[in-house]
């Protein structure tokens, strides 16, 4: 689904608390983004953010890192977390920095665009990345493309280079061809498949004993009837 051209989004990246433009310039440091020592999650292809915002707010003490390579999505994810977490949409630096002032802006989430397929310059093992979410990425179903998949064998292996020891990888997706392949994937690239299930709805705390906070394609999905299915993978 295409998205259309929101020309507020970059401005609006821009001026924000929680977007960061130089991720590069914090390799091996995403502590000092956060200004804490808190363990830090993951989110790869953010999408519009529903998800990231929910589970970001409702988690103060985790710090968490969003993906995407898109300004919209991004744009978009960023008013979803202004919206949970009841702050205000603005480019005014003075109205921004007050707000920081107040202890109001969102401290335990930032923002990223970058090409996951590069994500190895941005992050790296003195991170500790303890979890990485992968919800919904695209199946890309044509056999020449399967290398640009999240789970494709290559990229498990890259995001090993910054998972902690005890670092697990939770997936999900509506695919059934794209989650057979990626427990492939998965057993190639050596992780350890926890649990796995052909349908998330049929299962009571399938995250470790957390709730599942449903996705915008996860909510479009279901409403189409389809299963969900999912695994938690860990290094
Ligand atoms: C199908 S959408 C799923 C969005 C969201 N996770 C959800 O479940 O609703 C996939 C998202 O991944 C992003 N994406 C795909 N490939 C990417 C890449 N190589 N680097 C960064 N983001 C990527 C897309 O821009 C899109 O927002």
């Amino acid at each position: 689904m295409r998205m259309r051209f929101k020309p507020w989004a970059r401005p609006e990246l821009e001026e924000s608390f929680f977007y960061i433009d130089n991720p590069q310039d914090y390799k091996n440091k995403w502590k000092t983004a956060f200004e804490n020592e808190a363990p830090i999650y993951l989110e790869l292809g953010c999408g519009k953010g529903s998800f990231i915002a929910k589970l970001s707010h409702q988690n103060p003490n985790i710090n968490y890192i969003a993906i995407d390579l898109v300004d919209v999505m991004l744009g978009m994810a960023k008013r979803n977390v202004e919206v949970e977490y009841g702050i205000r949409t603005t480019t005014d630096k003075e109205e921004i920095e007050d707000e920081v002032e107040k202890g109001k802006q969102v401290k335990n989430l930032k923002l990223v665009r970058y090409d996951i397929a590069r994500v190895k310059d941005i992050i790296g093992l003195e991170d500790k990345i303890d979890r990485i979410y992968i919800n919904f990425c695209n199946p890309w179903p044509r056999g020449k493309h399967h290398k640009r998949r999240l789970t494709y064998d290559k990229n498990l292996i890259n995001y090993k280079s910054f998972l902690s020891d005890d670092g697990k990888i939770f997936f999900k997706t509506d695919n059934d061809e794209l989650f057979d392949e990626s427990l492939k994937y998965f057993e190639k690239a050596q992780y350890k498949i926890e649990k796995k299930t052909y349908d998330l709805a049929s299962e009571e705390k399938f995250w470790d004993g957390e709730d599942n906070l449903k996705t915008e394609h996860e909510k479009m999905f279901e409403a189409d009837g389809i299963k969900i299915k999912a695994l938690i993978a860990s290094k």
